[in-house]
């Protein structure tokens, strides 16, 4: 069957933002919708794969049989629930926006407006797709990277970083691509690849991306 490109592959995404707790009321987000993500677990479903999706908070929903949603709240939720499938899926999306850092201490109750000045301090995540591409046995691993300046240059040093198969770049400067649109515009890089998309919606991208990913498994 023709259409049905990635049976028998188990494809664990990434999506949404994560919410780091500064108090039971509060917390660190970003704007990630989880889109991106959700697109791309319909259309590998479609394409008859297992997914697993690994979603921080979103609106999005998703209805397929083929595809296991697992909520997550925070970074460190995310990575001990990726690794809890890692050794048995066959390829790794993260379009995940993951906070960078996360409340050193989450206080017991909500903080009082008492002072004039509040300082919080931050620690670091981990990097859940770095994690995972050092992890890495026989996993095809594609990230992505939304970049505001030198774009190819930091998606590519990210690529060699992370030790991935594969790399998604979205520019901020383009209009209509990024976490907060319907649509995006990428560009594709593996080690020794370029491939540069129109405009499209996010479905639409979610095609090319996995498009892009089978012909690589066939390589
Ligand atoms: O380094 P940067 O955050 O730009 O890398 C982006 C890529 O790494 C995305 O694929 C994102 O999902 C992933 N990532 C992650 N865990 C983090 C930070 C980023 O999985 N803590």
């Amino acid at each position: 069957n023709r259409t049905k490109t990635l049976e028998g592959k188990t494809v664990l995404i990434t999506a949404g933002p994560t919410y780091e707790a500064i108090d039971p009321v509060r917390f660190i987000g970003n704007h990630s919708s989880g889109k991106m993500g959700f697109s791309l677990a319909e259309e590998a479903a479609k394409r008859g794969a297992k997914v697993i999706l690994i979603s921080g908070p979103s609106s999005q929903s998703i209805n397929n049989k083929n595809v296991d949603v697992h909520k997550v709240t925070s970074a460190k939720e995310m990575l001990a629930k990726v690794f809890e499938f890692y050794d048995k899926i066959d390829i790794g999306i993260a379009s995940a926006a993951v906070a960078d850092y996360a409340p050193k201490d989450v206080a017991k109750e909500k903080i009082k407006k008492d002072d004039d000045n509040l300082t919080i301090e931050l620690v670091k995540n981990p990097d859940i797709l770095r994690t995972m591409g050092e992890k890495k046995t026989h996993q095809f691993l594609v990230g992505f990277a939304l970049e505001t300046q030198n774009e190819e240059e930091n998606a590519k040093g990210k690529l060699a970083k992370k030790n991935l198969d594969m790399i998604v770049l979205n520019s901020l400067r383009d209009e209509g691509a990024g976490f907060k649109n319907d649509t995006n515009k990428i560009k594709i890089f593996t080690p020794t690849e370029k491939k540069e998309f129109d405009l499209k919606s996010k479905d639409d991208v979610a095609k090319d991306i996995l498009d892009f990913v089978e012909a690589q498994l066939l390589k």
